[in-house]
């Protein structure tokens, strides 16, 4: 049986998944993280504090993916994709989990400028949203390219020894374009070059301030 959600639920719903995005180890995944069974090699504390920061990106990275999907929740239509749309949000949140644990193992923490990626990426999402399905689903899918580099450039430089990293990072890189399929064949707008330069620009912003801190 379903039940229409009022304006209060929503609120609630949403205010409940700030926090569990926001608060470390609040997030609860839905799939066992792909490390699991995985050992690593002896790695040195340099190897161990690059591992560090890299997979603190990652995670701010699945920060900025949670604000987008709430922010777009928000403000777009989206009717059909509704269920899709809370699918990949649902894996965003097992990726969120798996890098969060991660960092615990590693001895890192994750980034203290994750409240304002999030609030910037709702932001965001919420005007894409608001423009339009064709826009938003397209937001989704430049996103998820971006993602989708990035992991393959941190699958590069992940230190050798950390292979319990690399299942993690190799299991989301699979996801994520799964997710841009899906945003490109629901309809959603190919950008053009200019919009894609300038998110490149926002996400080196975000890899170069995350690494450190
Ligand atoms: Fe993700
Ligand atoms: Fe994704």
């Amino acid at each position: 049986m379903t039940r229409q959600l009022s304006r209060a639920d929503r609120l609630i719903h949403q205010f409940d998944t700030v926090l569990r995005t926001l608060v470390p180890h609040a997030a609860q995944p839905s799939r066992p993280s792909p490390a699991t069974d995985i050992v690593d090699e002896p790695m040195n504390e340099a190897e161990r504090e690059h591992a560090v920061g890299l997979m603190r990106i990652n995670h701010t990275g699945e920060v900025c993916a949670q604000a987008l999907y709430q922010g777009q929740g928000l403000t777009a239509k989206l009717a059909d994709m509704r269920e899709q749309m809370e699918q990949a949000a649902q894996e965003e949140i097992d990726h969120l989990a798996w890098c969060d644990a991660r960092l615990q193992e590693l001895h890192g923490h994750t980034s203290v400028l994750n409240p304002v990626f999030y609030a910037a990426s709702f932001g965001l999402g919420a005007v894409a949203g608001a423009v339009g399905d064709r826009v938003s689903l397209g937001f989704v899918a430049a996103t998820e390219e971006q993602v989708g580099k990035h992991l393959d450039d941190h699958l590069r430089q992940m230190p050798a020894g950390d292979r319990r990293s690399r299942k993690i990072l190799e299991q989301m890189r699979e996801d994520e374009a799964h997710h841009e399929r899906w945003a490109l064949e629901a309809g959603g707008a190919r950008f053009p070059l200019p919009v894609k330069l300038g998110m490149r620009l926002m996400s080196k912003v975000m890899t170069k301030s995350v690494y450190r801190i």
